[in-house]
């Protein structure tokens, strides 16, 4: 008797367990009128391990050359995984890098990374930090001895993937869990968009402003064409961007296109963070923008904006932030 109530009990904390494990297990849900996307986990599928171990990874310094930097600590939640007024990247030993560290999410939509699209996987992009000189200045190999050395690893890789061993590609598959599953779809313009949710007057005058100016290149849903597109900021650029991949003069100052979800919380602006406020940007669209040879022909003279025009496209930007995304505590670091 006692026998068969205990074994109840765990019977049922165990399917009460699994419930609770699958209704927490992130999983790529594509929102309703969004394109399919480019990652394909269905070579890489997601588990409450893999993902838990992606997190761990993320958030552990231990991927960085002395232990001090984590991919979390240039990627952080409540800026939607951006890093908040660093205006480059801010790496090992405090050296700066030259780029901005964009925001992360959505990247399973994404067919290329970095300001330049100098990668093309999702799964190998965190080769580029692990190894930068000014941001982990780690080297595979040694990272990989660190995880099969430490105390946890060993036990969440065999969760994750099955088997024993900890390898590279093991590493950026558990990362790719973790980052590839980081969706920002609940903002307010997509609730308006749902029909849950009103905008105001002006709000929605912004978004008619957006979609007459800025849409072609930050195109709804995901904000972005994932193009690579000279905006303007200097006549001479000091970074060649895309050119730097293709080497094509067609593409000098080139960057990709960022979406603007969440752009509220992801200041400072552009590839080098250059601007600090989206005021700015907006005075950049509409009397900073630089002629050169490779600047796009839509921004050729500037947006032009009256007063109204611009404040109603500043209010309408901020409908695009997720507050459920940057709280969701399934992204959260984990606190022992
Ligand atoms: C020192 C700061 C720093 C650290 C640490 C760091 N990153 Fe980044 N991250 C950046 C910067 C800066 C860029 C943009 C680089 C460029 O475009 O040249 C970037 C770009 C990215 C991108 C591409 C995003 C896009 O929209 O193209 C991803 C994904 C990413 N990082 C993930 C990671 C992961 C995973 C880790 C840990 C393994 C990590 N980062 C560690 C600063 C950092
Ligand atoms: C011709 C294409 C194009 C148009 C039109 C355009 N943008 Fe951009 N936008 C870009 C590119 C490219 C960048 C990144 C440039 C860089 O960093 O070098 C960018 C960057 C931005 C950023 C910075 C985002 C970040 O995360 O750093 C904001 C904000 C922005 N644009 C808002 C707007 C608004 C608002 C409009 C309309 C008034 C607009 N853009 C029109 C191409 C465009």
């Amino acid at each position: 008797m006692v026998l068969g109530l205990a074994c109840w009990n765990s019977d049922a904390a165990a399917r009460l367990y699994a419930l609770l494990l699958a209704s927490a297990t992130p999983q790529l849900q594509v929102p309703a009128g969004w394109p399919a996307p480019h990652y394909d986990f269905a070579d890489n599928r997601i588990s409450r391990a893999g993902f838990e171990l992606g997190r761990h990874l993320f958030y552990d310094p231990i991927l960085s050359r002395d232990d001090s930097i984590a991919c979390g600590s240039c990627h952080q939640q409540f800026a939607a995984f951006a890093h908040l007024d660093h205006r480059v990247s801010h790496g090992i030993g405090g050296i700066n890098g030259k780029r901005n560290a964009p925001a992360l999410f959505n990247l399973a939509w994404q067919p290329n990374f970095m300001w330049d699209g100098a990668v093309h996987q999702l799964e190998l992009q965190p080769i580029a930090p692990i190894s930068n000189p000014v941001e982990m200045d780690e080297q595979l190999d040694h990272v990989i001895g660190k995880l099969q050395a430490d105390a946890r690893y060993p036990a969440e890789f065999r969760a994750a993937f099955g088997s024993d061993g900890i390898d590279s590609q093991r590493l950026f598959r558990a990362l790719a869990q973790f980052i590839g599953t980081l969706v920002s779809a609940d903002s307010r313009y997509d609730r308006y968009r749902a029909g849950r949710e009103h905008l105001s007057t002006v709000e929605l005058q912004g978004l008619q402003v957006f979609r007459e100016h800025c849409a072609s290149c930050h195109r709804e849903p995901l904000f972005t064409d994932y193009s690579f597109r000279n905006n303007g900021l200097d006549r001479t650029p000091q970074d060649r961007g895309r050119a730097d991949v293709t080497n094509a003069a067609a593409d000098e100052g080139a960057f990709r296109v960022p979406s603007l979800r969440n752009v509220e919380l992801t200041a400072p602006y552009m590839h080098d963070g250059r601007y600090a406020t989206l005021d700015q940007v907006l005075d950049h669209y509409i009397d900073g923008v630089q002629p050169s040879a490779t600047l796009d022909p839509r921004l050729a003279g500037g947006i032009q904006l009256n007063a109204a025009e611009r404040d109603a496209v500043l209010q309408f930007l901020r409908t695009l932030t997720d507050a459920a995304f940057v709280n969701d505590p399934r992204f959260a670091e984990i606190h022992e």
